[in-house]
C-alpha cells in the first residue's frame, strides 16, 4: 500500500498543508522545519496513536482548537482508501474511512498499515520493559485485531481487581472470581500471541543483522511467568491472593512480561555499543515490515526518520536497499548529501521551510 496524499491542518507547525507521495520519497529540511511531524501524522493514520507524545492533544498548533489529518491511500489490489482524523482540544479522536465515522479507533488497527523508524527505537533495547510490551502490543495488534481486543479486556480486567484489591485491603469485603477468570483467560491468548511474534521477530531480527554485514548471532529471550493454559493461570491466580491484597495490585499475568536480546550470549542493553544497538533497532524494524508484510498480504508503507544517517554510506545503501524492498519510503534528511546519487535519482524530493513546501 502507499500514501498518495496527505493533507495537515493546524498538526504540529503546519497551518494548512498538502504533500503528494511517489514510490520513494525524501523530505528535506532544516533542524525544526516539519519532517518528523510529517512521518508521526501518517503513522497516526495508521494506528491512532502518535509514537512521538502521549496524548494526540500535543499535537495541536499551539493556539488552535484541533487538528485535522487526512490521507489517501492505494492498494495494489483493493480500491483506494481516505482515512481522516480529527482531534479536538479536551475531547476524544473522530475517525473517519471513507467518511465513514468509526465507533471505535481500535476499528482503525489493520487497514493503514507503516512501520516507523525513529531514533527513539533505541529503547527496544535499553528502555524500560513497558516501552517493548508496548512495541510488541502495537506491532501484533495492527497485524491481528483481535489480539487488541483480548488486551484491552486484560488491561481493563486487571485495572478492576487492582482496585477491588485496594478496597479489600482497606477491610471492605468484595469477590475477585470474576476477575480472576477474565484475566486468566486473555493472559492465556496475550502470552501465546507474545510468544509467537517474539519467535518470529527472534528469527528475522538474527537474519536482518547478518545481512547488514555483522558477524554475531543475534537472540532474544521471552521473559514472562504467564502460562498458555487459563486453567493453569487461574490457579496461579487463585495462589497468589494472600501477596496480592497485602500489595494491593495483582503480581502475576502479562502486564510484567518483558523480553531481552542478546548479542553472542551478552546482554545487548548492557554489552552493545550505541552503534550496534542502533543497528539491532533498526533490525527490529526490518522484521516488523516483514510481519505486516505477511500478515496483510500488502508492504507496510516505511517511514524512516533520521535513523539511518549515523551509518557509514556502504551500509546506509545496502540496508536502504534491504528494508522492505517493495515498499513505498518516506526518509528524512537535513541533506541530500549522503545519499549515492543512483539512489536520490529515484526519489520524490520533498522541500520544507517552516511547516510548508518550498
Ligand atoms: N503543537 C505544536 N504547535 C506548533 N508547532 C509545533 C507543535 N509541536 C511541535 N511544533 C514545532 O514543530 C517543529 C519541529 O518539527 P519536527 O520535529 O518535525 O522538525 P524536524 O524537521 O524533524 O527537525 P529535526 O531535523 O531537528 O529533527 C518545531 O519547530 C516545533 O516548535
Ligand atoms: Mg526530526
Amino acid at each position: 500500500m502507499k500514501i498518495t496524499r496527505l493533507w495537515l491542518l493546524n498538526f504540529r507547525n503546519y497551518e494548512n498543508a498538502t504533500l503528494d507521495f511517489a514510490d520513494n520519497n525524501l523530505i528535506v529540511g532544516t533542524n525544526g522545519a516539519g519532517k518528523t511531524n510529517v512521518l508521526e501524522a501518517i503513522d497516526i493514520l495508521a494506528t491512532s496513536r502518535s509514537k512521538i507524545v502521549n496524548g494526540l492533544n500535543k499535537c495541536i498548533r499551539y493556539g488552535q482548537p484541533g487538528f485535522a489529518i487526512n490521507g489517501r491511500f492505494d492498494f495494489a489490489q483493493r480500491p483506494s482508501l481516505t482515512v481522516a482524523l480529527r482531534q479536538e482540544r479536551g475531547a476524544g479522536r473522530v475517525i473517519k474511512i471513507n467518511e465513514e465515522t468509526l465507533s471505535r479507533a481500535s476499528e482503525l488497527l489493520g487497514r493503514v498499515n507503516s512501520v516507523l523508524f525513529l531514533p527513539s527505537d533505541l529503547e527496544i533495547i535499553h528502555g524500560q520493559p513497558v516501552q517493548r510490551r508496548k512495541y510488541l502490543d502495537i506491532v501484533i495488534s495492527q497485524a491481528e485485531p483481535e489480539y487488541c481486543r483480548a488486551l484491552q479486556i486484560y488491561v481493563r480486567a486487571l485495572k478492576q481487581r487492582n482496585e477491588l484489591l485496594k478496597n479489600m485491603r482497606n477491610g471492605q469485603s468484595g469477590d475477585l472470581s470474576v476477575w480472576d477468570a477474565q484475566l486468566a483467560d486473555c493472559a492465556a491468548q496475550v502470552k501465546l500471541k507474545r510468544q509467537e511474534y517474539l519467535e518470529f521477530f527472534a528469527r528475522e531480527t538474527a537474519q536482518f543483522y547478518n545481512a547488514m554485514g555483522f558477524a554475531g548471532q543475534l537472540t532474544l529471550k521471552y521473559k514472562t511467568k504467564t502460562l498458555s493454559d487459563k486453567q493453569k493461570n487461574l490457579e496461579v491466580l487463585q495462589s497468589s491472593r494472600a501477596e496480592d491484597l497485602r500489595f494491593g495490585r495483582t503480581h502475576f499475568g502479562p502486564h510484567t512480561d518483558d523480553f531481552e536480546v542478546y548479542l553472542d550470549e551478552n546482554k545487548a542493553a548492557e554489552f552493545c555499543s550505541q552503534g550496534q544497538k542502533r543497528l539491532i533497532s533498526i533490525a527490529f524494524k526490518c522484521a516488523e515490515a516483514k510481519i505486516k508484510r505477511q500478515k496483510l498480504d500488502d508492504p507496510p508503507i516505511v517511514l524512516i526518520d533520521d535513523v539511518l544517517l549515523e551509518l557509514d554510506l556502504v551500509r546506509l545503501n545496502k540496508i536502504i536497499a534491504a528494508i522492505a524492498p517493495r515498499s513505498q519510503k518516506i526518509f528524512t534528511v537535513t541533506d541530500t548529501g549522503r545519499f549515492a546519487p543512483e539512489l536520490l535519482k529515484d526519489m520524490r524530493i520533498i522541500k520544507l521551510e517552516n511547516g510548508r513546501l518550498v
